[in-house]
């Protein structure tokens, strides 16, 4: 089923269960995280999508304890990524496994370009996800 699911690019990363838990605004993605359990351990994460934003987002809580964003097309074909906990790295969801570091770098599999990173800057429980200033 994996690799089914590989093979047609299905990823294992949910979008927010909750709707109300992330917003656009003044070109910030804003995610109040009471709102959103998804992103609770280290090693998960959530898709981020429409909205007016371009391109789609994975924003994950990394094993470092840091929360990161990245643009969330694979730079190899454009599929999306996953978070692959306890291994300090996050990875396509195609066959092809593009693995990337955490500020974007590829390490392994097809894809030889990194992908955007984002700032994320965290008050209490309220991240902010700055979308012009490129990480
Ligand atoms: S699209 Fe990501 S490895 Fe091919």
């Amino acid at each position: 089923m994996k690799f089914l699911k590989r093979l047609f690019g299905i990823c294992e990363t949910p979008m927010p269960g909750d709707p109300q838990s992330w917003s656009v605004q003044n070109g910030s993605v804003h995610i109040d995280l009471t709102r959103m359990p998804e992103l609770m351990v280290p090693g998960s994460g959530v898709r981020l999508e429409g909205r007016g934003i371009d391109p789609r987002l994975l924003v994950f809580h990394g094993d470092d304890g840091q929360y990161h964003a990245i643009a969330n097309r694979c730079t190899h074909m454009g599929r999306r990524i996953d978070t692959i906990a306890g291994s300090n790295t996050i990875q396509c969801c195609s066959v092809s496994k593009s693995t990337f570091t955490y500020d974007g770098q590829p390490v392994g599999g097809a894809a030889k370009k990194p992908v955007k990173t984002y700032p994320v800057t965290r008050d209490g429980e309220a991240l902010t996800v700055s979308l012009s200033n490129q990480g």
